[in-house]
């Protein structure tokens, strides 16, 4: 128990009024505390955006190219990204608990690339499990508009008209920040939705191409990105990641962002 203090409790401030501080996210004003303190760690405020690695690609495909020894290729990029993005298998096998990254953790499971209808996933990781592993989020994937959807949308293809309508329906159904594919009029998706927005990278792209497509993303409103196979399947995947990390933290053009690779590849050499 502290000891009896005998200094008298009197600097009070009175004249100083409360500060009241915005959050830096859109959507995240009203959270509760530990919840902004996860999406700070997700999204700096420094720039107010996120460099995530994606590496969750085994829980549908098992072993995918660039990704057949996670102990091998991970290590490499952990240092430059702000959240790793994977399931708790890859996870334990390639991330030092050390590491003090933040965390967003695969939670679905249930379909697999072998399967011509993926769209039947279930949540696979309890709430108990995520917070064991300390994920700053859970990650979870939605089908709207395919079969494992109980509602179907009629006549519905991967437009921005598509891509308006899903990450709104999942926004306003609560989730906190929404991971989706860029697309023409990405800057209507962006502000037609009220929480975070982060790009996946999708399939592998030329380098200038990929950093062409973060630059757009971040110009039109996106909040980050989310890559995995435009990493970890680049010639050079430690000089990728920090080219891309140059169009989410520094402002680069994806013109400069691959100078910026072509040049960290000749100095590694
Ligand atoms: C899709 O949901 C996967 O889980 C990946 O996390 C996501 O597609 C990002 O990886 P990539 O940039 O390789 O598409």
């Amino acid at each position: 128990m502290a000891e009896q203090d005998s200094a008298e409790a009197k600097d009070y401030s009175v004249h100083i009024p409360y500060e009241r501080q915005g959050f830096h996210l859109k959507g995240m004003d009203h959270a509760d505390w530990g919840m902004q303190n996860r999406m700070a760690r997700i999204f700096p405020p420094a720039t107010g955006r996120t460099l995530m690695l994606a590496f969750d690609h085994g829980y549908i495909m098992g072993s995918t190219a660039g990704l057949e020894r996670l102990d091998l290729a991970i290590p490499p990029l952990l240092e430059h990204a702000d959240v790793l993005m994977a399931t708790r298998g890859a996870l334990r096998a390639a991330v030092p608990p050390g590491h003090g990254k933040a965390i967003a953790l695969r939670c679905t499971a249930g379909s697999s690339v072998l399967d011509e209808d993926m769209s039947h996933e279930v949540i696979g990781v309890a709430v108990e499990d995520a917070i064991r592993m300390n994920a700053s989020c859970m990650a979870v994937q939605v089908f709207i508009g395919a079969p494992g959807e109980r509602s179907s949308i009629d006549n519905l293809v991967r437009t921005t008209r598509y891509f308006l309508l899903a990450t709104r329906m999942v926004a306003e159904l609560g989730a906190a920040i929404i991971k989706t594919y860029y697309c023409d009029s990405f800057e209507k998706v962006t502000a037609g939705c009220p929480v975070p927005v982060v790009i996946a990278g999708g399939k592998k792209l030329p380098e200038a191409e990929a950093l062409e497509m973060a630059f757009r993303a971040i110009r039109e409103g996106a909040a980050g990105v989310d890559m995995g196979r435009n990493v970890f399947q680049a010639q050079d995947p430690p000089a990728m990641i920090q080219a891309i990390r140059t169009v989410v933290h520094q402002g680069f053009s994806g013109r400069q962002a691959f100078e910026f690779y072509e040049e960290t590849r000749r100095q590694s050499k």
